[in-house]
């Protein structure tokens, strides 16, 4: 057998939701070099290995089945990788902290640190190491330090290479980026060492989006777009409050400044807040930072795109109970959608979350559906439910979780919610019968000539009483 050799080993610690598909893409456009994904979780490594992938994510099954076992590989035995490696891409989780000094805001390092002890101990080579996982600004000092400093006369040069990807559109946005940031040292070795990962991405990405810096900023931009990104949702939030005092309607105020081209479209769709596994938590580590550098008014700036966000759930959950004469106890109340948003079965951080915990403390009997996030929506709600878990009910059938509810509340924006039969479920449910849309996705107008009262994000109430 001959075996191929490559122009280059390419090594992921951490095969996550960002590390899983980022990888995948790199060994698709790259077939010169070998891919390998390692993790800590065997479960995880193991899933990798079959159809029913560890994380949802539109085309990513395709892609892996086109490159795995050819020069993408998945494996557990982190040591062997890293010897081989030239180039370690480290994407390892980065949680907010839980305890001691700074829990609730900084980011907890420990994965990475431990990581970076892990490349020392078992590398026998000079490497490149490439910070994927959003970190602190500065960080990668914190780690020159921890890895420079060894007694087997090795050199590593550090990156940060920061991931835009949003989930449910992870392909498309790897194969077509707006842009890839690239920081390093302006050394000598610095720049030698970015070149090199330049030219991994520039085997599909034109140069021009290939965006380079130092490694200061590289990693700081990661945090402040997230926070521009969660700040806008924050401001359209505010004001969807405003609109349902006025008879002001959010989607049109959010047309109206969406085309003036300096404020652009994206991101003002009012919502029942933002999820997802980073928005909350790089503000806060964001927030975490400045406080640590004495930027008091910096911090509670972007504190408050937080506390927006918190304030927008408890307002949803609140306007809820106040409209269906202030008590839900007993009352069967039908959440459509689980995950943070459209497209992936992740729950992290999903506004659906409080907004369940909430109606359970009122006593409402609560059924769940979500085409792909009932699994992770089980293991969110269990510590709530002191591990009675009976006392919801789960469905992907919207038909069957709408039947015999006071309530529907729609959480997540799939687009099969768009288009069901709501005169059908209508018929199937109590009267009066209350549509919250928590995403500003139906046709309110044709709901509420059905019989539905209905209150929407942003939007004057409907009601028939
Ligand atoms: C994570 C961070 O949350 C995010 O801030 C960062 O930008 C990228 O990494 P994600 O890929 O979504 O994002 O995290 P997750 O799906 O939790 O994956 C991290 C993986 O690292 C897990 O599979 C975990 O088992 C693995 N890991 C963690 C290791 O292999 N070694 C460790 O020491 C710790
Ligand atoms: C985000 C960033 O977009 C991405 O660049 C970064 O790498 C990781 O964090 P993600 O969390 O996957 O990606 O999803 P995103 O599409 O940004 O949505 C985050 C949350 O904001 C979701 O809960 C979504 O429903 C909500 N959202 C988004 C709104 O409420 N309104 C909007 O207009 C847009």
């Amino acid at each position: 057998m001959v075996v191929k050799e490559f122009e280059k080993r390419i090594l992921c610690i951490g095969a996550g939701y960002v590390g899983g598909p980022t990888m995948a893409m790199i060994a698709a456009k790259c077939p010169q070099y070998e891919v390998t994904i390692v993790d800590i979780n065997t479960a995880r490594i193991d899933a990798w290995q079959t159809d029913d992938l560890p994380i949802y994510e539109p085309g990513l099954l395709e892609v892996v089945k086109q490159v795995r076992d050819k020069n993408l590989f998945f494996s557990t035995e982190i040591d062997k990788n890293i010897k081989k490696a030239d180039i370690i891409f480290v994407s390892v989780n980065t949680p907010t902290k839980t305890y001691g000094e700074g829990a609730g805001k900084a980011s907890d390092l420990q994965f990475l640190e431990k990581t970076a002890r892990n490349i020392i101990s078992a590398a026998e080579s000079d490497k490149i190491i490439v910070e994927k996982s959003t970190l602190p600004v500065r960080t990668a000092h914190a780690m020159e330090r921890i890895l420079n400093t060894n007694d087997k006369n090795l050199h590593f040069d550090i990156l940060s290479n920061p991931e835009f990807l949003a989930e449910g559109s992870a392909i498309a946005d790897l194969e077509n980026p707006d842009r890839v940031l690239i920081g390093s040292r302006e050394t000598e070795s610095g720049i030698k060492a970015r070149n090199e990962v330049v030219g991994i991405y520039a085997n599909w990405i034109p140069r021009e989006k290939i965006i380079t810096s130092n490694l200061w900023s590289a990693e700081l931009s990661k945090l402040v777009a997230n926070a521009f990104l969660a700040q806008r949702i924050s401001s359209i939030n505010s004001i969807s409050a405003l609109c349902e005092k006025t008879e002001a309607n959010i989607t049109e105020i959010s047309n109206a400044i969406g085309t003036d081209s300096r404020i652009g479209s994206k991101f003002l769709n009012a919502s029942v807040g933002f999820g997802g596994s980073c928005f909350k938590k790089d503000i806060l580590n964001l927030v975490y930072i400045c406080e640590s550098y004495g930027l008091n008014e910096v911090a509670k700036y972007w504190e408050s795109v937080v506390e927006i966000n918190d304030y927008q759930e408890k307002r949803f959950v609140k306007n809820m109970i106040t409209l269906m004469f202030n008590t839900i106890s007993e009352k069967k109340i039908a959440l459509f959608g689980f995950a943070f948003k459209a497209n992936t079965g992740d729950t992290r951080e999903s506004p659906a979350i409080y907004v369940a915990r909430h109606l359970v403390n009122e006593h409402a009997k609560l059924t769940i559906t979500d085409p792909k996030a009932i699994g992770n929506a089980k293991e969110d709600l269990k510590p709530y439910l002191k591990e009675d878990i009976s006392s919801i009910q789960f469905t992907e059938n919207p038909y069957e979780a709408a039947k015999d509810a006071h309530a529907i509340a729609i959480l997540t924006e799939w687009d099969e919610y768009r288009d069901l039969d709501y005169k059908k479920i209508f018929g199937s449910m109590e009267k009066p019968a209350f549509i919250f849309d928590g995403r500003d996705i139906l046709d309110h107008e044709k709901l509420f000539k059905i019989g539905f009262n209905v209150s929407a994000i942003g939007k004057p109430l409907m009601k028939h009483f």
